[in-house]
């Protein structure tokens, strides 16, 4: 292999930088060139490929974002644009390429592979931890500590003004973010869509808190909770709840950005460097994970269709915890 190509794709996550470092140090080691493609599958269909040196991805492993911008595609759906595509591709010289990027990055990716077999490997790029193959996705570490970072400001001014604060978080479908900051900001409650959550049992823990002479509170609410959002939420919650002072921060795309924690940098590095080696071994059609510290290589269509379920026990503990 003598060219590759590097994209972000979807959502920006904090680390992505550090993880197109990583492949492009890599790839040179091996005496590999690499490309950057901007805009993800936008830029590869519009053939925006820019050449990647040492010093193009130099002091960028500390930057939140993603140096090759990133976009959602529509185009990239249908088979005539991803023909498109494949001509820049080839066009290009391009004989491999790693996918940075989250469910939607790696479906594309996975099409693209069965249709035109150009070896692909993916980083799990999302601030959502949503994918089943790894323990942690880039982003993550930092999503979670912006979000707890958030909880504990909240929570100083809740406090004051003997305040309930429904703060929503982002994840998508997923209660991972949710659950994280919930416990370390030691909310009173965590509402994720892979635990039934019912109405009343959002106003009996705030009232039982009441009566146990907790004047505050907060509950973390998952973007994805089936009850509705946090302002749907917190509206039902006024209705039944009028003496308390109930009020809603959605805390929204603050959880996207930021420079990445070392957790992420290290993480990002990590999948970076295998991705590539990935490629040089002859794999393909794959997606490389951290499971119990060790790097692992899952399939594109388990990586996407296999759902990573959410421990139980860290819902359970909230409850026991927050008492
Ligand atoms: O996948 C990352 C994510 O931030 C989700 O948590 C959220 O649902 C979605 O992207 C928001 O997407 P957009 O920035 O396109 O509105």
């Amino acid at each position: 292999m003598k060219k590759i190509a590097v994209f972000t794709s979807g959502g920006d996550a904090p680390g992505m930088n550090a993880c197109i470092r990583a492949v492009v140090r890599t790839a040179l080691y091996h005496g590999i060139e690499v490309v950057g493609i901007v805009r993800g599958y936008k830029g590869m269909i519009e053939g925006s490929f820019t050449p990647l040196n040492s010093q193009s991805v130099s002091n960028i492993i500390q930057r939140g974002g993603t140096m090759l911008k990133s976009a959602r595609c529509d185009e990239f759906r249908s088979k005539e644009w991803r023909q498109i595509a494949y001509d820049k591709v080839i066009d290009a010289g391009i004989e491999g390429m790693v996918a940075i990027g989250g469910n939607g990055t790696f479906t594309g990716a996975d099409i693209f592979l069965k249709e035109f077999d150009i070896p692909t490997i993916g980083c799990p790029g999302t601030i959502d931890n949503d994918l089943y193959g790894t323990d942690y996705t880039i982003g993550f570490d930092t999503a979670v500590n912006t979000a707890l970072d958030a909880i504990d400001k909240i929570r100083d001014t809740a406090d004051s003004h003997d305040r309930v604060f429904f703060v929503e978080v982002m994840g998508r479908d997923a209660g991972y973010i949710a659950i994280q900051s919930g416990i370390g900001g030691g909310a009173e409650l965590v509402m994720v869509p892979e635990n039934p959550d019912s109405f009343e049992g959002v106003i009996e823990t705030l009232r039982y808190g009441r009566e146990n002479k907790k004047s505050s509170a907060i509950v973390v609410v998952a973007e994805g909770e089936e009850l509705g959002n946090a302002n749907v939420i917190a509206g039902k919650a006024k209705e039944a709840l009028p003496h308390m002072d109930i009020r809603v921060t959605n805390l929204g795309h603050i959880q996207r950005g930021g420079a990445p924690t070392a957790l992420d940098r290290i993480l990002a590095s990590r999948m970076g460097m295998a991705a590539v080696e990935a490629l040089l071994q002859g794999r393909k059609s794959e997606m490389i994970g951290v499971i119990n510290d060790e790097i692992v290589h899952t399939p594109f269509d388990d990586a996407i269709h296999k759902k990573k379920p959410l421990n139980k026990e860290l819902i359970k503990m909230v409850n026991i915890l927050s008492i």
